[in-house]
């Protein structure tokens, strides 16, 4: 009995914010923006969305396109960043409401970009021990009202957007998540971060006029581990399975930065055609990420059953994991 990946959605929030956008509001250019970063635009979730909302909406499409109902869900998992509360209730409780899923368990996994993939792992660990049969994952963030929109390094980086997928079962290996690899490494925890409205430096007015609610990056020493952790993380799920890059169909990294993924690429040698590029229209949505990509490469007609992906992602904590996946959908 396996896990397999049997469906994918996503949702795109309307409004777009360009790199002209923010030439108006920090001290940037578009040239800047797309040579450093290769982005050109993400989206921004309207003040009535919350994560929730749009990790519904996700959610919802993903159930369509799977041979289940909604009464057929057993387990319920959200990774997120940007929770709608920042103790309770968990996202992954509101977006089951949202999406008509009841009486079923639900939680949250705080992993930043990494939290696909570790969803992943936990889904799979669920459903090979027959614990559960259906499972929704869902990757949403509205990280814009994490952002400080006077910080350059930071604010020009990330959008708001969700994704999601139903983990079923399958005897067939040919459609199986054949392994997951997860990581994590505290001693970087300061290099990104969101120091404020936790239990270390509360909600409190003072807190909040030093801006600890804002994402805090160090860009540049967090893409050096970034470009070298991804590169070894799939060097070893490759090697661990016996899989060369050659029988990979289709490369999905974190979509965070152009360099970074284009660093990765190069020193594994995939080719450009078969690696999915997202960031440039929707920047770094964190944990939404990788089944955005996913799941615009299956809108593209790119992603068929039992087509192998390699997941690759990497972010705070540090975090980092991937994943060997046979799409399981039709
Ligand atoms: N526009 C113009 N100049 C800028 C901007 C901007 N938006 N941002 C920074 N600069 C300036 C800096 O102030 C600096 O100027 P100085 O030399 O006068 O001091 C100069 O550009 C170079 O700054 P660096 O930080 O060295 O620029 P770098 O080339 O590293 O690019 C970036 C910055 C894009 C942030 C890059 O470091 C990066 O992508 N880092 C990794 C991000 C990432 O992958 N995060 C992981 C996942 S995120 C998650 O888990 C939530």
């Amino acid at each position: 009995m396996y896990a397999s990946l049997k469906s994918i959605g996503s949702f795109v929030p309307k409004k777009i914010m360009t790199n002209k956008d923010f030439e108006k509001i920090v001290d940037t250019s578009d040239e800047w923006i797309v040579q450093r970063t290769g982005i050109k635009e993400r989206r921004i979730a309207a003040d009535d969305q919350a994560t929730s909302d749009i990790g519904a909406l996700a959610a919802i499409k993903a159930i369509e396109r799977s041979n289940i109902s909604k009464e057929d869900i057993d387990l319920v998992i959200c990774a997120t960043l940007s929770p709608d509360h920042l103790a309770m209730p968990s996202t992954a409780c509101l977006i089951s409401q949202k999406a008509g899923i009841r009486n079923v368990m639900a939680f949250d996994v705080s992993a930043a970009c990494s939290g696909f993939v570790y969803m992943l792992s936990i889904a799979k660990a669920f459903i090979e021990s027959g614990a559960k049969k259906n499972i929704l994952i869902v990757g949403a963030e509205k990280i814009s009202p994490l952002i400080d929109y006077s910080d350059r390094g930071t604010c020009i980086l990330f959008g708001d957007g969700a994704g999601a997928a139903i983990i079923g079962v399958t005897q067939d290996k040919n459609e199986a998540i054949l392994d997951v690899h997860a990581s994590a490494d505290g001693k970087y925890a300061d290099l990104l971060i969101t120091p404020g409205c936790g239990s270390k430096y509360p909600c409190r007015a003072e807190n909040v006029n030093d801006k600890l609610q804002y994402i805090k990056m160090s860009g540049n020493e967090v893409y050096k581990v970034a470009v070298r952790t991804l590169t070894k993380d799939v060097v070893d799920i490759l090697k661990t399975n016996g899989i060369t890059s050659n029988e990979i169909d289709l490369f999905v990294p974190h979509q965070a930065n152009l360099r970074i993924i284009e660093a990765v690429r190069n020193k594994l040698n995939f080719p450009a055609e078969k690696t999915i590029f997202t960031v440039e229209k929707y920047g770094n949505t964190s944990a939404a990420s990788i089944p955005m990509a996913i799941n615009d490469a299956y809108e593209e007609g790119r992603l068929k059953k039992g087509d192998l992906m390699l997941l690759d992602t990497f972010g705070g904590g540090f975090t980092w994991a991937s994943a060997l996946v046979r799409f399981g959908g039709n």
